[in-house]
């Protein structure tokens, strides 16, 4: 971790809530539906396709899972009727994963009906290594059911070729990113270049499935490696897309829609958006580093 980094993950405890607010705006589609709503328009109007995220709190018992599942279920009935990307990111332990497995994975099975009924898409993401096994049952299951479902491999983690090898051969849709959690050296690698090197291997492995693959990345040496990847083996557009976070690396993304590659954009919003912003930041110092560029750095 650089000084600038420990710095300012340290700094983000005294840090005002506005000043958190202004940075977390360009990353974060508001507080309510409506906002994330138009910003999902103006993405469509730029040709990239979205998924949302509901921000959720840590929670600490079922009642709050179930209060999530019902803001989801709103957001999938107003991405219908708006016809715009029926597709939505969760999270297993704001649908109670670590409170009750077998109730979470009816919430999630539930959802995925509804998604199911508008044609559209559920993407489990990936949490800290403790959840790994977890999150990979609950996505075998409900795509055993024939449900539109999909799961998150982290490059970082040192199982991932496993997991990779296991989920290309049974056409699981995969989204690969780098992984965003601090986890030990046992667990993941910590060199950016090994992380990479991983990234890349993976990406090959998923890509010789049957599954689609989404290359969540904006890493410029690795959306270069995965053009190359595409072009080598002449990948049909139905077969993959990239995936961006909001707010990051327009030039880039405009630059990949430019091409004509299938792009989509993970939209947070919601009303915790401060504690989300402020935990992320402290998770991964190095996002806070970025954070602090955006801000001061131009
Ligand atoms: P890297 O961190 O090297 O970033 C490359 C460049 O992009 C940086 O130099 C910086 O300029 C910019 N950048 C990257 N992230 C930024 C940020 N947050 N703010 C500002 N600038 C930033 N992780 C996970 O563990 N589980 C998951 O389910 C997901 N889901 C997910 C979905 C999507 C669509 C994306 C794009 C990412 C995730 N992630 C994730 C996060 C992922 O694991 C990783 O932490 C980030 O994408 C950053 O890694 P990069 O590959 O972008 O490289």
């Amino acid at each position: 971790m650089s000084l600038l980094d420990s710095l300012v993950a340290r700094a983000l405890a005294v840090t005002p809530r506005s000043v958190v607010g202004r940075v977390a705006r360009r990353y974060i589609a508001g507080e309510t539906l409506p906002e994330a709503l138009a910003t999902i328009r103006g993405l469509a109007a730029r040709g990239a396709t979205t998924t949302v995220d509901v921000l959720g709190e840590f929670i600490r018992d079922f009642s709050e899972a179930e209060a999530t599942a019902r803001e989801y279920e709103s957001v999938l009935d107003a991405l219908v009727r708006e016809r715009l990307p029926v597709n939505v990111s969760v999270k297993l332990t704001a649908f109670g994963l670590l409170i009750d497995r077998e109730r979470c994975l009816a919430l999630v099975r539930s959802l995925a009906r509804r998604a199911a009924d508008g044609g559209g898409f559920v993407r489990i993401d990936m949490e800290d290594s403790s959840c790994t096994d977890a999150t990979l049952a609950v996505a075998r299951t409900l795509r055993s059911e024939g449900l539109p479902v999909g799961v998150v491999l982290q490059a970082y983690l040192r199982r991932t070729g496993d997991d990779a090898r296991a989920l290309a051969a049974e056409g699981m849709p995969v989204r690969l990113c780098k992984g965003i959690y601090r986890e030990p050296p046992e667990v993941a690698f910590q060199e950016r270049g090994e992380v990479r090197a991983s990234y890349s291997r993976n990406l090959r492995v998923l890509l010789n499935g049957s599954g689609r693959v989404a290359i969540a990345t904006h890493d410029e040496v690795l959306v270069d490696d995965a053009r190359a990847a595409l072009h080598e083996w002449s990948v049909p557009r139905e077969r993959y897309e990239y995936q961006m976070l909001l707010g990051v690396r327009e030039r880039l993304r405009d630059q990949l829609l430019g091409e004509g590659h299938p792009l989509r954009v993970y939209v947070p919003f919601g009303r915790a958006w401060y504690g989300y912003s402020v935990r992320r930041l402290r998770e991964n110092p190095a996002i806070a580093g970025h954070v602090f560029r955006a801000m001061f750095g131009r």
